[in-house]
C-alpha cells in the first residue's frame, strides 16, 4: 500500500460507484422502454457489466475500511427517440471514461488503478456499442414502446401496483448488495449476492409488464436497511422478504390478468425461498 491517503482514494472510488449506480439504472430503463429485442437485451447485458464494476468498486473501497456508497449520480434521462436516448448514453460513457482516467492518474495504488484500467476497457466497449445504437436506431427509424416519463397507459391501479413492486426490488438489491460488501461471513455474502441477482430479475420482469403496456417504471428505493453486524442483516432482510410476501399474495388475489397473476405468484414463490435461505442463515451465525 503506498503513503496515499485512503479517504482520498475512497472518495474518488465514491464517485466512480454514482456513476456506475446512475448508468445502470439510466440504461435499464432505456433496455425497458424498448420492449424486448436484440437492442433492449445487448442494452441490459451492458447494465450487467457496470453491476460488475460497481461490485469491484464496492469490494475496493471496504477494503481500504470504507463504506460503500448507496447514493445514485445524477441520470441524463430525456428525449423522445430511442437515438436521442442513444446519444446519451454515449455521453455517460464518455463522462465516466474521463473521470476514471483522471483517478488513474491520481491514484498510486497500482491494484487500484490496474482495476480502473480494467473497468475503462469495458466502458471504451460500452461507448462503442451505444455509438453503434445512435446509427442503427436511427437507420431503422426505431419507436420506444412506451415513453421514459409520462403517466401510465395502464389502469392507475395496475400501474401503482407494479411500480409498488418496482421500488421494492430495486431497494432490496441495493440493500442485499450492500450488506455482501460488508459482512465478513463468505457464505452469506455469497448467498446475498445470489439473491439480488435474482431480485434483478423480479425488477426486470416487472418493468417489461409494465412497459408493455405504456406504464413507466419509477426506480427508486424505499429506504435501505444499513445494518453492520451480519445478524442484524439477516433479520432485517427476513423482515422485508416476510412483508414483500404477504404484499405480493395479496396482489395474486387482486389482479385479475392470469399471466400477471403467475408472474407475481413465480415472484412471490422467489421472496419465500430467499426467507428460508436467510433464515437458516440467520440460524447459523447465531449459533
Ligand atoms: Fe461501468
Ligand atoms: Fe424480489
Ligand atoms: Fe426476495
Amino acid at each position: 500500500m503506498s503513503a496515499q491517503d485512503s479517504q482520498e482514494v475512497i472518495a474518488m472510488l465514491s464517485d466512480d460507484i454514482k456513476g456506475e449506480h446512475a448508468a445502470i439504472v439510466q440504461y435499464l430503463r432505456h433496455a425497458y422502454a424498448m420492449g424486448e429485442g436484440e437492442m433492449a437485451c445487448e442494452i441490459e447485458a451492458i447494465a450487467r457489466d457496470e453491476m460488475r464494476h460497481l461490485d469491484w468498486l464496492a469490494e475496493t473501497v471496504v477494503e481500504l475500511g470504507g463504506d460503500p456508497t448507496l447514493d445514485r449520480g445524477e441520470m441524463t434521462v430525456g428525449g423522445a427517440t430511442i437515438a436521442e436516448w442513444m446519444q446519451r448514453d454515449v455521453g455517460l460513457e464518455q463522462d465516466a471514461i474521463g473521470l476514471y482516467e483522471e483517478h488513474i492518474k491520481a491514484i498510486e495504488d497500482p491494484k487500484i488503478k490496474r482495476l480502473l484500467r480494467r473497468i475503462v476497457s469495458d466502458e471504451l466497449a460500452h461507448r462503442h456499442d451505444f455509438q453503434h445504437f445512435v446509427e442503427k436506431s436511427k437507420k431503422e427509424a426505431m419507436e420506444p414502446i412506451a415513453p421514459l416519463q409520462a403517466p401510465g397507459g395502464k389502469p392507475p391501479e395496475l400501474s401503482d401496483m407494479l411500480n409498488w413492486g418496482i421500488r421494492h426490488e430495486y431497494t432490496v438489491i441495493l440493500q442485499y448488495l450492500y450488506h455482501s460488501f460488508l459482512t465478513p461471513d463468505e457464505e452469506v455474502s455469497e448467498q446475498l449476492e445470489d439473491q439480488a441477482i435474482n431480485e434483478m430479475q423480479h425488477l426486470g420482469w416487472l418493468a417489461e409488464e409494465l412497459t408493455d403496456t405504456g406504464g413507466v417504471p419509477v426506480i427508486e428505493d424505499t429506504g435501505i436497511d444499513r445494518s453492520t453486524d451480519t445478524a442484524d442483516m439477516l433479520r432485517a432482510d427476513i423482515e422485508v422478504e416476510r412483508m414483500v410476501t404477504k404484499e405480493y399474495t395479496r396482489q395474486i388475489e387482486q389482479v385479475d390478468d392470469p399471466d400477471l397473476k403467475r408472474l407475481i405468484a413465480r415472484i412471490r414463490d422467489n421472496e419465500i425461498y430467499h426467507d428460508e435461505v436467510f433464515t437458516d442463515l440467520l440460524d447459523e451465525v447465531s449459533e
